[in-house]
């Protein structure tokens, strides 16, 4: 499992937090894959971790809590998903493994996926899905079938077929993550690697995605995963709804949240100790722990821990709010826009 590198695409919330454990629909996307990875049947695991090493080991603790025996793995500076392969061989012995890249997130897990390797035995294989963006992936390139060619986020894509960030190798691949040189990017290329096993005549076996699969590393990714996973949610209320409330479709109120004179439309979920008051709450929304919601209007949206949210003039869509953020209408003279606001942020007024 990698949960190392440096998230630049999402920052400023990567400034002080892990990429991995940004939640969709309340739960760290790396928890989504751990429990993907413990449903397939596999229980030790390597975790890759960077500078945010602390904060994941907090996350995921022993692994116990999934299932898992986990052991993690220090890389100095993210030199590239081949050298995160590189550095984990001792812990992997000479067993074949599964790397899963932790910003991932694939509908229906991954257990189909491991089976059919351990079927068949191909030294890799690999997993594709067809995008309309293939130059922001690793892209595969098939003849009859069989991989022949793998480019990393190539300018002029041969094929639609993103390589997903979940593989399957033998040990064979350290050899080949040695081999190699480092990309333009400064990078071990993983798929350079599996490029040299194709070059080498060893077997790549592809095996292509149809249910939905996310890399996360962008806020529009982001904002249409927590879109996919709140729509297979069922709703649950373990919180306290007023009377005056209205709640309609599935709609998650956790324990301690508190919603007074406001309508949710679902599918949402609100977290822990949360509390909405005379607001509107819309569809796709996931309101984190500790958050106060008054008087506004908001939907297709994430906001994370302790942040508030107060008396908003409009109506606020497609947004990711940070830890400990309060965006408030002050209604004090002149009308003017007031912000504190951290390195690499985004704001959107009308
Ligand atoms: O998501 C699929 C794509 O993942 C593939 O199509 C590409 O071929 C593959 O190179 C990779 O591309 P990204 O540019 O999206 O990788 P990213 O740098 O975001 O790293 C993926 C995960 O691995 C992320 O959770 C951080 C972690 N990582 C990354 C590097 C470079 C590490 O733990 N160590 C590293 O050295």
């Amino acid at each position: 499992m990698l949960s190392g590198g440096k998230g630049t695409r999402l920052r400023p919330i990567t400034h002080t937090s892990a990429k991995q454990l940004v939640p969709i629909a309340n739960k760290p996307i790396l928890f989504y894959g751990l429990e993907a990875i413990r449903a397939a049947g596999i229980v030790d695991v390597g975790i890759i971790v960077g500078d945010t090493a602390t904060e994941i080991e907090e996350a995921v603790g022993d692994g116990s809590a999934f299932g898992l025996k986990v052991t993690y793995i220090p890389q100095d500076a993210p030199r590239g998903l081949a050298h995160a392969v590189m550095i984990a061989e001792e812990f992997m012995g000479k067993e074949p493994f599964v790397m899963y890249l932790g910003d991932n997130l694939i509908r229906g897990g991954i257990t189909d996926f491991v089976d059919e390797f351990q079927r068949n035995r191909p030294n890799a294989q690999i997993l594709l899905a067809r995008v309309d963006n293939p130059s922001d992936f690793g892209v595969a390139e098939l003849e009859e079938g069989r991989v022949v060619r793998l480019e990393e986020k190539p300018k002029e894509p041969k094929s639609d077929l993103a390589l997903v960030g979940v593989y399957m190798f033998d040990a064979g691949v350290f050899a080949a993550t040695k081999s190699i040189e480092p990309s333009g990017r400064g990078e071990l290329e993983i798929t350079d690697a599996i490029q040299y096993l194709i070059d080498d005549g060893q077997s790549v076996r592809a095996h292509e995605v149809t249910g939905w699969w996310k890399d996360t590393g962008k806020l529009e990714d982001i904002l249409e995963a927590n879109r996919m996973i709140l729509e297979t949610i069922e709703g649950r209320i373990d919180g306290d709804v007023d009377s005056s409330s209205k709640i309609d479709g599935n709609v998650v109120v956790e324990e301690g949240a508190e919603v007074r004179g406001s309508v949710l439309r679902g599918p949402l979920v609100i977290g822990r100790n949360t509390v909405i008051q005379k607001s509107y709450v819309g569809p796709f929304t996931s309101i984190y722990h500790d958050v106060v919601i008054q008087n506004s209007e908001l939907e297709h949206s994430i906001i994370l821990e302790n942040s508030r949210i107060m008396n908003l003039g409009h109506r606020m869509e497609r947004s990711l709010v940070g830890k400990n953020v309060e965006i408030v209408q002050s209604g004090m003279m002149p009308k003017a826009y007031r912000f504190m606001v951290g390195d690499a942020s985004r704001i959107e007024v009308p």
